[in-house]
């Protein structure tokens, strides 16, 4: 045997030191994180290898550590960021920064390792193009690569770009934090170690819809390493959970019923993350298994229910009617009818889901308190729902926000939180869970598939004079927020237009499979890549072009929208956004290419009758610091920044005094970070705590409270003639041209009226990480599930999530049209960006080669790509 592997150890040298690990690690990558506490490598998808999130340096060379058995890595020598010079890591941190290459951060790490491999070896001579290619080892699921392959540019020239904050909204300073990130120095959950911390480890069912007849958990308990397993029985509180209806199991107790593959059915706590894992295997479950309802249509009509507790498969029906659509139909000149079907999809943000549970014990050695660490994306949710799992008071529970690596709505419901701070709270010790790729895919809520059937009209000149939308979305399992997807689909059925007839019922449907609930765009992508698809075959029937068609339909201040909203002053920014596109598109339709464009409008806020509260404290110290506090979700959007800027002017002060704190001790709660609403409400209250310091003459040590609230809109079923169902939208318009001999998409141009920029290089990249997001789905994302509802795409590379290689150049136009009553005229930007971004790849599709398209995604070969 070599001297480098022994029967217990492994010897290799990292950052310039020797290592003797433990030989039993599965990966090099485990080594590193969990017995070295090496963290900037990251872990996104371990043992796969399809991220590229935990790239390091092994003899000079990038390589994805979760795929190096440790016998490959003995006597060599391995590099990772925390070993790379000071000099080296300031000249990367400083170019990421600068260009806002990163917005989670949770790729850069590996994407900053792979880059310097590439750079040592071409210097200046290594090509954009070239760093695209090496990318392809990688997933970045915020930025669209753009800023990143601008980054990289940056560090390859040797140009030294300004690193500065933001001293006032509209300034395009750098990302808070943003160094910190691009080298994995700012920890995520699974990155924090506390002492005598334990692992959880979940075992999930084996069928989707099953009774449940007994659980076994003896082998378990046997097996190495494992200190406790916990099932059902040991809930001391409340079983089910949940954002609205409290309707989803914890854990599925003997003598009920599983209702979808990420049931859980029991906990197991372990010494090491392994040895948890392994023993969750050994859970045994007897079953007896029941016909699964995977056929959402289907299930309306079925007699049977599909999950547990539930008394019915319709979860929600969302409808409105005005005018009278069939005499509307029946005189209009042209008419269309088509059945529009969208895909499930999975959000893949790049960092599974962790949660760490620290138990605080009294004199007396019993549980007093719980601390959770966190990334979702409701801490507030999360702390009700887990003193309730536990039977205890509220004020004895704490989650304390974490910044994550990337949710895009997947972190809204719970996913493990409430297992984790059971088990720490029987064992009375700190226990961490962090899912691994698989346990994420089953678990977390997805994008609804949404069968939407419509009916529109117009008249010879092209003007819509009525549409009829029958909607059915497939919700899974349970509740999450599927009801208030479909309620948005309904609203955003007819798009940015102003239609004179409308009669829409959207039917969100239980099944047993993957649950469906929040993703950016919220059920507005599903509705408007439908009346997108509707606009241009109207157009062609008329005889229009797609602009043409939008123009004469485009909503406007003081018209009637959707369900009887009289639009506000905020709405021309569809207009604006449609005229800036066009000299673009007659250019490239002049040119000969094939040219499709897509419209939309997406709410910021939850509206429909809501009361939104958010509040922020601002405080001075005495060593001439400032606080801001707020309670929101950073997941890469940008919130910090916006809370910085929005301080930094107000109190006119130097950014670099201002410290950004996510307080979740405070009763500060604003609800989920969700609705393209965190910008909007989260600049409003910093402002207003600013404006109460500065009333009061900044004193040191005062919490400065400040409010933003919107508490004027109204539901879809109240009985008001003329509803305001949301008090502010973002609008977009976006055109994608393809190449005819290729067949590529090779350009996108995203013009978004986003109110007002607070930071717009910040701002500029979220569109373009959403354009990327919206070419997946428009072409080649697809999460679907089998007959008996179990996903069938189960590694991040069968996502079909676009590769850097394969994004084509994106240019975004910012457009600044004032939303009324909202801070700086701030209209969000978060979910607007893949809006119209489907439609408008189906309408160049059908400029290519004359075949409509009706279903997503509508997949590479479509497009000629390989
Ligand atoms: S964690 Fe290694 S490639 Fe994803
Ligand atoms: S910044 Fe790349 S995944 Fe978030």
């Amino acid at each position: 045997m070599s001297d480098t592997v022994n029967d217990a150890r492994v010897s290799f040298t990292v950052n310039g030191r020797e290592a003797h690990v433990r030989a039993d690690h599965p990966h090099l990558l485990a080594a590193l994180r969990e017995e070295l506490d090496i963290t900037s490598p990251k872990d996104g998808c371990s043992p796969s290898g399809q991220c590229g999130c935990c790239t390091v340096l092994l003899d000079g060379k990038a390589v994805v550590a979760c795929q190096l058995p440790l016998t490959r890595a003995a006597g060599k020598s391995i590099v990772t960021l925390e070993g790379v010079s000071d000099e080296e890591r300031d000249t990367y941190a400083s170019a990421f920064a600068a260009v806002g290459g990163l917005q989670c951060g949770f790729c850069i790490p590996g994407i900053v390792i792979r880059a310097k491999a590439q750079i040592d070896k071409k210097g200046a001579d290594l090509a954009p193009h070239d760093m695209a290619r090496h990318l392809g080892a990688h997933l970045c699921r915020c930025t669209g690569y753009v800023k990143i392959l601008d980054a990289i540019d940056a560090v390859a020239k040797g140009k030294r770009l300004p690193v500065e904050l933001g001293a006032e909204v509209g300034a395009s300073g750098v990302k808070y934090e943003a160094r910190e990130l691009a080298l994995g120095d700012r920890g995520y959950v699974d990155d924090i170690r506390v002492p005598g911390m334990l692992h959880a480890a979940l075992h999930l069912s084996a069928h989707t819809r099953a009774r449940v007849r007994a659980i076994d958990t003896s082998r378990a308990m046997a097996a190495p390493g494992v200190v406790a397993v916990f099932t059902a029985a040991d809930v001391p509180g409340e079983l089910r959970v949940g954002i609205i209806y409290k309707d989803w199991p914890v854990l599925i107790p003997v003598d009920g019923l599983t209702s979808c593959a990420g049931d859980v059915l029991a906990v197991v706590v372990a010494d090491t993350r392994q040895n948890a894992r392994a023993a969750a295997e050994l859970v045994d479950v007897d079953y007896e298994v029941l016909r699964p309802l995977v056929d959402a249509v289907a299930a309306i009509d079925d007699p049977e229910i599909a999950v547990w507790g539930t008394d019915s498969n319709v979860l929600s029906i969302s409808d409105y009617q005005r005018g009278d659509v069939d005499v509307a139909l029946a005189g209009a000149a042209h008419v269309v009818h088509e059945v529009f079907q969208t895909q499930r999809i999975e959000h893949a943000f790049l960092e599974p889901e962790s949660t760490l549970a620290v138990p605080t014990l009294d004199d007396a050695g019993a549980v007093a308190a719980m601390h959770v660490y966190s990334g979702g994306q409701g801490v507030w949710d999360d702390r009700n729902d887990i003193a309730r799992v536990l039977d205890v008071d509220t004020s004895r529970v704490t989650v304390e926000l974490v910044s994550n690596g990337g949710a895009f709505g997947g972190k809204e419901d719970m996913s493990n939180q409430a297992q984790t701070a059971l088990a720490a709270w029987l064992l009375g010790r700190p226990v961490k869970c962090t899912l691994s790729r698989e346990e994420s895919l089953l678990i977390h809520p997805k994008r609804h598939p949404i069968r939407l059937e419509y009916w529109a009209g117009c008249d010879a000149e092209g003007a819509l004079t009525a549409i009829r939308v029958r909607a059915v979305g497939d919700s899974g399992a349970y509740a999450s927020v599927g009801m208030k997807v479909l309620e948005r689909a309904a609203g955003h059925a007819s798009g940015p237009y102003r239609v004179f007839s409308i009669d829409v019922r959207a039917v969100a449907v239980r099944t047993n499979n993957p649950s469906c609930g929040a993703f950016r765009g919220f059920g507005a992508n599903q509705a408007q890549f439908a009346m997108e698809g509707v606009i241009d075959r109207l157009a062609e029937s008329v005889g229009i072009s797609g602009w043409e068609m939008r123009k004469r339909n485009v909503i406007r201040p003081g018209e009637l929208w959707g369900p009887g909203q009289i639009m506000d002053d905020g709405c021309a920014g569809a207009e604006r956004c449609l005229d800036a596109v066009k000299p673009a598109y007659e250019q490239a339709r002049e040119a000969g290419k094939a040219v499709g464009l897509g419209l939309g409008l997406k709410n910021s806020g939850l509206g429909n009758g809501f009361k939104e509260i958010a509040r922020a404290v601002v405080r001075f110290a005495t060593d001439g610091t400032v606080e801001v506090r707020h309670c929101w979700t950073e997941m890469g959007q940008g919130i910090h920044t916006v809370a910085l800027q929005v301080a930094a002017q107000e109190l006119a002060i130097d950014p670099a005094r201002i410290k950004v704190v996510v307080d979740t001790t405070r009763e500060l709660g604003a609800g989920q970070t969700t609705g393209s609403r965190g910008t909007l409400m989260g600049a409003g209250s910093v402002a207003d705590a600013c404006r109460a310091a500065l009333a009061d003459g900044c004193k040191v040590d005062v919490d400065y409270e400040g409010e933003f609230r919107v508490d004027w809109t109204n539901k879809l079923t109240d009985d008001v003639e003329h509803p305001i169902i949301h008090s502010a939208f973002g609008y977009a318009a976006q055109m994608a041209v393809i190449d005819r001999a290729t067949g590529k998409i090779e350009r996108v141009i995203a013009a978004h009226d986003v109110g007002r920029a607070v930071n717009p290089t910040l701002c500029e990249g979220q569109i373009e990480g959403s354009v990327h997001m919206g070419l997946g789905y428009a072409l080649t994302e697809d999460f679907p599930a089998d007959d008996r509802g179990f996903p069938t795409n189960m590694t991040l590379r069968s996502l079909g999530i676009l590769r850097a290689k394969d994004v084509p150049p994106i240019d975004v136009m910012l457009i600044e049209v004032p939303q009324p009553r909202a801070p700086y005229g701030i209209k969000g930007v978060g979910e607007i960006g893949l809006v119209p971004t489907a439609g408008a790849v189906a309408a160049a599709l059908h400029d290519l080669d004359g075949t409509w398209r009706a279903t997503l995604p509508m997949r590479a070969a479509d497009t000629g790509d390989d």
